[in-house]
């Protein structure tokens, strides 16, 4: 199971976190970690938005046992300062729910970015806990 979401504004960091919520329903991710993901998600796709242009897109994909969200965007690319970024406490410099990167970094399982001046591309994923049961499938309307 596959979905995009084009960013190019605010509304579709919106439109990417309900995809993800949506996805998640039926795997045994519990609150607190269902929640770690969709911070994430709205941290990688307001990144599209506020630095690189608004021209991008998220990708959800439910694999075997994890869930995995990929971000890629034609910006400008990171700074050289990334591992700076990434090595901070958590605390961003903005906009965003205040987590930023190196939130993510510490809120997903696996977290990679490739970089470049023609635009970047992050991969992160969550893996579903063993032994726990799976998310009651409601479903809001
Ligand atoms: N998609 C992106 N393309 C280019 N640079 C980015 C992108 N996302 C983040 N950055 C750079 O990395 C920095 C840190 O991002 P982040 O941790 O999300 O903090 P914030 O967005 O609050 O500045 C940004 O200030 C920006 O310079
Ligand atoms: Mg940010």
């Amino acid at each position: 199971m596959k979905e995009h979401v084009s960013i190019e504004r605010e509304e579709d960091v919106y439109m990417a976190v309900a995809v993800a919520r949506r996805m998640m329903l039926g795997m045994a991710l519990d609150e607190m970690q269902q929640q770690m993901v969709l911070v994430s998600v709205a941290e990688l796709t307001r990144n599209v938005v506020v630095h690189a242009n608004g021209s991008g897109e998220f990708t959800c994909e439910i694999l075997s046992g994890e869930i995995q969200i990929t971000v890629t965007d034609g910006g400008p690319g990171f700074p050289d300062l990334l591992q700076d970024v990434l090595r901070a406490d958590g605390v961003s410099s903005s906009r965003g729910l205040g987590l930023g990167l190196a939130g993510v970094q510490r809120l997903m399982d696996t977290f990679s970015i490739q970089t470049s001046e023609k635009g970047s591309k992050i991969v992160a994923s969550k893996r579903e806990s063993l032994g726990r049961k799976k998310a009651a499938g409601t479903r809001s309307p």
